[in-house]
């Protein structure tokens, strides 16, 4: 219950549509009561059993209803007669078809009410899960599986809908159904009234036993959804190598499994939720054939109900039954709801570690430098940088040369606040970087790494990412910077080209000069290069770095190479290891000092 309270917090903004689906539903409730009482007067007219009255029936309050609406009747059909008994009998039929129609027409508009309410719930639900996925920090992905974040947005999302939503429209109608059919069932018979109502609880316990392990399964069912998603997206982002390895039967074993786990998940609960609708059924049945027996000798023996009020009162009974089923039903949904609820709303709750304070400071300019102060960092258990400082001054190029792995792409994470520092501070012009706004923070840094990350769409689209507003001018001008104007000019659309799935349509080079294209025309006074040429041949290479010395002119960079060849003219070269500090210095001196670099320069010219 705690998680459908959470999740009805979406349903206000569409108030309205609730309302109007409450309104529907009272109109509905009546008109299903009053089509079966309708029968009423219809068999009476039938069966003949209606006494002439002669006067006009006096209403005298609702306590004598009962009566005035039999004399009513009788009065009407005595009127009637005198014109023969097929008016009569017309005039009853088409009572009883109006009653039906209303019953209907009600239903309908109160189901078309809640769709928007239930749709636009969907939707908002989405959304905020989008941007939460959006927000979350890069460290919540690397311990979550992408497939497991799209079933959440996709499946469970609709599994909500289903069936919570459809449990919002239940609360109102089913119980008003039950409480008008039962007024009109009390005004028929009360004896058989009481004596029905001491079965109902009694199939309504049993059924309830059913419900008991439905979240569970429903949770595996969920999850399972999760893991065959995620296979699926590691496959088509990985079937290059899949293929080129032959790989195709392992992932497609991986799969299988996770299918085969679905479908024996699945099977438990469909079952088990199958067996919600027959069991209620069987039980109402039951219950029937018990009132029939009972009204049966209340009507032949007794003689204290009439046959045609029997009928109209079997007909209410049956009337009780369907809402009595969709209750039953509905609480499978809420179960089912509720293990859904659970898994979105984990997302949604998930507090992001990297906080951005109340008064932050929105600092759009950059003057002094960068000063990393005795900063400490870990990923998980063991320190990956401890205790270290670094001073960037305006307009330097720093450059971190060290092993791999000895945490330099870590500082790139560190500066862009991806990641917070577990101890010591990182600040710009003195300002702390938690005290600023991440999006005027990242607004003062450009970032290229390794692996171009691009999207699937257009050329300029691409690289417009950088600036909103940009130009044509100004995307062509900063592509003539990146050296990517010629070979854009060449593809088949030039500057609408799609450029595919990640860019897959074109060179490892050509995407490289895009994202710098795209750092170009965001112009940051800050540029952080995480091995943006490692990947490349020696001819693209030339081309990349010519590319990004041009855009490094007047700029701040730190440039974190793996090919010492690209980083001799920075102002500071910065050895690392083990997220240490080793040596610092230009290259001449460096190289004269002949220590670590000195070592990891002639290894290179080896190799
Ligand atoms: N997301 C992560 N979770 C846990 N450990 C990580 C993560 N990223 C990097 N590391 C670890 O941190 C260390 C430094 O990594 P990194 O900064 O990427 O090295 P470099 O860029 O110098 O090659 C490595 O030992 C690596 O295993
Ligand atoms: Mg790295």
């Amino acid at each position: 219950m705690n998680y459908f309270k959470k999740i009805l917090r979406f349903a206000k903004p569409y108030k309205m549509f609730a309302v109007l689906n409450i309104i529907a539903n009272i109109f509905y409730a009546l008109f299903a009561t009053l089509s079966m009482v309708s029968l009423f007067p219809m068999l009476s007219v039938i069966f003949k059993q209606t006494e002439p009255i002669y006067t006009q029936p006096i209403w005298k309050g609702v306590f004598n209803a009962k009566e005035y609406i039999f004399d009513y009747l009788s009065y009407f059909v005595t009127q009637k007669s005198g014109q023969g008994e097929n008016d009569a009998l017309i005039f009853m039929v088409a009572l009883v078809i109006s009653m039906f129609f209303l019953k209907n027409l009600f239903n309908y508009l109160a189901m078309y009410f809640i769709t928007f309410l239930r749709n636009g719930v969907l939707k908002d639900i989405r959304n905020e899960l989008y941007a939460k996925t959006v927000e979350l920090p890069l460290s919540y992905y690397s311990e979550k599986r992408k497939g497991d974040t799209i079933a959440r947005i996709t499946s469970d999302v609709l599994e909500i809908q289903h069936s919570f939503l459809s449990i919002l429209e239940l609360i109102i109608r089913e119980p008003l159904t039950i409480l008008f059919t039962i007024i009109a069932m009390l005004s028929i018979s009360v004896k058989l009234t009481i004596f029905v109502f001491i079965f109902l609880p009694i199939s309504g316990f049993l059924i309830s036993l059913l419900g008991k392990s439905l979240k569970k399964k429903s949770d595996k069912v969920q999850k399972e959804q999760g893991t065959f998603l995620s296979i699926l997206e590691e496959t088509l982002g990985g079937l290059r190598v899949i293929k080129a390895f032959n790989a195709e039967e392992k992932f497609s074993n991986t799969f299988q499994h996770s299918t085969k786990r679905f479908y024996d998940f699945s099977n438990t609960l469909l079952n088990r939720q199958n067996l919600a609708s027959p069991t209620s059924e069987f039980f109402g049945i039951a219950a029937i054939g018990v009132i029939l027996w009972f009204g049966g000798q209340m009507v032949l023996i007794e003689k204290t109900l009439k046959p045609e009020l029997f009928i109209a009162y079997m007909g209410l009974a049956y009337n009780i039954l369907t809402p009595a089923k969709a209750i039953s039903k509905a609480s499978y949904g809420v179960k089912k709801g509720n293990a859904a609820a659970e898994r979105v709303l984990e997302v949604l709750e998930t507090e992001s570690p990297i906080i951005e304070k109340e008064n932050a400071l929105s600092k759009n300019t950059f003057e002094n430098n960068i000063t990393l102060e005795k900063i400490s960092f870990k990923y998980e258990d063991d320190y990956v940088l401890k205790d270290f400082t670094l001073n960037v001054p305006k307009g330097a190029t720093v450059a971190l040369v060290g092993q791999s792995g000895s945490g330099k792409s870590t500082i790139a994470n560190l500066v862009t606040r991806f990641y917070d520092v577990n101890e010591g501070s990182i600040t710009i012009d003195g300002t702390n970087i938690k005290d600023m706004t991440k999006k005027s923070l990242r607004g003062l840094l450009g970032l290229v790494t390794q692996d171009s990350i691009l999207f699937n769409d257009s050329v300029t689209n691409n690289i417009r990412l950088g600036k909103k507003d940009a130009s044509e001018e100004e995307i062509i001008e900063a592509a003539k910077i990146a050296n990517a104007h010629n070979f854009i000019s060449e593809l088949p659309n030039g500057y609408n080209t799609n450029i595919g799935d990640s860019g897959n349509k074109l060179s490892g080079g050509q995407k490289q000069r895009l994202s710098i294209a795209r750092a170009v025309l965001k112009n940051p006074p800050i540029m952080i290069l995480d091995e943006a040429t490692s990947a490349l041949d020696t001819e693209s290479e030339r081309l990349v770095q010519d590319a990004l010395e041009k855009m490094m002119r007047n700029r701040t960079s730190i440039v974190i190479a793996h090919r010492l060849s690209t980083i001799q003219n920075a102002n500071t070269i910065v050895v690392l290891q083990k997220g240490e500090i080793v040596e610092q210095g230009s290259h001449n001196e460096l190289i004269a000092s002949n220590g670590a670099y000195k070592k990891l320069v002639d290894m290179q010219s080896l190799a």
